[in-house]
Order: C-alpha cells, then structure tokens, then sequence
C-alpha cells in the first residue's frame, strides 16, 4: 500500500491534519504515518488536542522543542531525513506555515519524495513575519498546492506555479470545527467561567511582531482593558506571552482591570465553546480569524495585514492593526452592536478533507479496484 506521512508540529497543525487522517482512514487505500515534531511540548498546546480531535496518538515522536529559528529547523530536518528514509514514504503531507512545515518540505523535496502543501497559497506579503517565508519556500517546493480560497489560487498563480498543482479544496480547519461544535456546546465554560453568551469577549496574542516588543504590548494591554472596562475579556495566554508580560513587568494591566482575565491556553473543544459565544475576538491569530468567520462572531486582527483576506472581504473580520485607539473605537463599535456581519466562504463546508483524501489517492494512483482489493 502507498504510504503518506503527515507532519505536525504545533498547536494549529492539529485540526488541520485530524479532519485528512480520518478521511484517508476510512477510505482504506493508503497507509499514513503521523509524525509529531514536537515543536509543541506543553500538554496543553499540544497533548491536550489529540484527545480534543479523536486523533491517534503519533507513531513517531521527534521531541525537537524550542529554540532560534534556525536550530529549532535544522533540528527537525536532520531528524525527519532520518524517519524519511526508514519509512519511505510515497507522498508527505504538511499543513499551515510553522516551521515544522518549512523543515519537511525541504527534507522531503531533497530527497524526492512528493510534497502536498494543505493551506497553500496564503500571502500576507511581509517577509517580516516568519510564517510568510515559510509558506513561501513550502509552496515553491510542493507537487500538490491544495488552497483553502480562490485568492490562494491567485497568489499561487501570479508566483509562477503550475496551473496543475493547484487544487482548491476548502479550508480543512472549518471540517474540525464542523465536526466539534455539537460536542464542544456541551461543555460547561462559560458556566465555569461566570460568563453569560453573548456578554464578553475573548482575547488572544503570541505573534512575536505583537509580544516581543513591551511597548507595543502594553499599548494593546491597554486596548483590551477598555474592552474590559465594559464585558469581561477571557484572553488565554500563550507560553510565549506569558513570558514578555512577566519578564516587562506588563502584570499590572490585569491586577487594575479585575475583568482582563488571564487564563491557561485552553483544549480545542474548551476554547471552541468559548468562542462561538463570545460577543467580540480581539486576535492576532491566523487560525481564528477564520474560526470567526465560520461561526459568525465580529473579530479585531490586532495586525498590519493578514493572509487570509477572505475572512475580511466575506467573513466577519476587520483588521485593524495595532494602534490602542483605534482598537479602542473598533472595539466599542462591535460592542455597542456594530459588528461586521458575514457570510460562509465557498467550500467551508466541513468536506475538505475527503477532497484532499480523493485527491492524494487519485495522484498517487490508487484505483478504486485498488481500494477494494485492500479491503478484502
Ligand atoms: C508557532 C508558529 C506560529 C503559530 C504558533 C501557534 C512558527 C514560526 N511559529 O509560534 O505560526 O501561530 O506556533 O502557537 O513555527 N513554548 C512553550 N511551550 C510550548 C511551545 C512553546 O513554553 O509547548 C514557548 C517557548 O518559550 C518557545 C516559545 O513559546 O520559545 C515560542 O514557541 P515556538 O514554537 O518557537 O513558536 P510560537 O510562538 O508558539
């Protein structure tokens, strides 16, 4: 049997890749290895969302950690040329734009082995974040280009790719979503949380051009305690923020607004119900501007730009950079009923990853006889 090797590596790989695992599994044609970089250690920024998304604990564990750029993608690549000539794969898959993805992509491409890029195409044309290079250098490397919107298509198209690679299959996170809201509505949060629908807003920051920078941090801290002054703020705090707020002394935003309320970063299915009832996102994530949009609640970009701008000129994202008054104006704006109303993207439709599981079988050249014979 043809075999793929999945990658994952960080917190947003895990719904990316659940939704393709499940596919190609029931469809029974080609065998998958899952390989867990390890980029993401913590219990919950990792171990939390196997369980939270009904995926299979990985058959490889590479264990690589933190650290610069360079060592934390040097680390994985010596490790994955390794796995790569144990398992001999057919086909690698990698998703998103960390730099587990970017390591991958060179291995496998230096070796031979076909690249299937899920979420290719996506631009925010800022060589300044590291993201962008890397989906830059992915998508130059990959056989497959599956994009989750047509202005991927457009990007891709422009940079010189070949027509053929390109394939639009939808946006793979919205399957997981999709899949995980009955389940994740059950779950008491915001009774545990002393929040009522509709009545707070949730906030999230790790990008390194946001955080590592205690100026620009505290000027958001600012912004987002005014939000605080009028609904609670619940604003899970991601390792690498916890850090620069305790070590720039930021701490006291949250001791003088008691409604900014720090918590853990939280499971997939947690943070799930959390966001489909808040009133307002304030973010710098990529991922949740799209989750915003798939559910239908008014999210803040707290960046530059974004490279997801369907969720702009379709869904219910602004972006409004990070200047603390306009926040400010923009946030009292959607809380005072303003919010941008959306509509769901084409091909957000929960069935992107049976397209990428049809779509790995047709190009690895697995028949439908083939499958049946598998199986019996
Ligand atoms: C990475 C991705 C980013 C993604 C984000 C989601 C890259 C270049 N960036 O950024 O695109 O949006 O994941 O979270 O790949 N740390 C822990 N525990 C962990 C993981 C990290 O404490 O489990 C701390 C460490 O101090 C580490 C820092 O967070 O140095 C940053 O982690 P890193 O993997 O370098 O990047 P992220 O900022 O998480």
């Amino acid at each position: 049997m043809k075999k793929v090797i999945h990658i994952v590596g960080a917190r947003p790989n895990f719904m990316k890749v659940a939704p393709i695992h499940r596919a190609i599994a029931a469809r029974n044609q080609l065998q998958q290895v899952l390989v867990h970089t390890g980029q993401h250690y913590d219990v919950k920024m990792s171990d939390v969302f196997f369980s939270d998304l009904g995926l299979p604990a990985p058959e490889v564990h590479l264990g690589i950690g933190s650290g610069s750029h360079a060592q934390q993608t040097a680390k994985t690549m010596v490790e994955l040329e390794r796995v790569f000539l144990e398992h001999k794969p057919d086909l690698v898959s990698v998703v998103g734009d960390v730099n587990s993805t970017v390591a991958a992509a060179l291995v496998s491409s230096k070796l031979g082995i076909a690249l299937a890029h899920v979420e290719a195409g996506l631009r925010s044309y800022s060589r300044h974040q590291p993201e962008e290079i890397n989906r830059v250098v992915t998508d130059r490397l990959s056989d497959l280009l599956l994009t989750p919107s047509r202005d991927a298509d457009a990007n891709l198209l422009k940079e010189g790719a070949d027509p053929e690679r390109i394939h639009f299959v939808g946006n793979v996170m919205i399957d997981s979503l999709l899949a995980s809201k009955e389940r994740a509505d059950q779950l008491p949060v915001l009774k545990t949380l002393g929040v009522e629908p509709r009545g707070y807003a949730v906030c999230t920051l790790h990008r390194p051009s946001n955080v590592d920078d205690p100026k620009l941090l505290g000027g958001l801290l600012s912004a987002i305690s005014h939000v605080a002054s009028r609904v609670p703020v619940i604003f899970p705090v991601h390792p690498r923020t916890r850090k620069m707020i305790s070590e720039q002394g930021l701490g006291s935003w949250f001791e003088r607004s008691p409604n900014l309320r720090p918590v853990d970063p939280m499971g997939y299915l947690e943070f799930l119900a959390l966001t489909s009832q808040a009133k307002l996102i304030l973010t710098d994530s990529g991922g949740l501007q799209e989750e915003t949009t798939a559910l239908g609640v008014p999210c803040l970009t707290l960046r530059e730009n974004t490279e997801r701008p369907i969720t702009v000129e379709q869904g219910t994202n602004e972006v409004v950079g990070t200047d603390p008054d306009r926040i400010r104006e923009s946030a009292d704006r959607v809380l005072d009923g303003q919010g941008k109303k959306g509509r769901i993207p084409e091909y957000w439709d929960g069935r992107s990853g049976e397209r990428i599981a049809d779509l790995f079988a047709r190009f690895l050249g697995v028949s439908e006889d083939a499958r049946r014979a598998a199986s019996a």
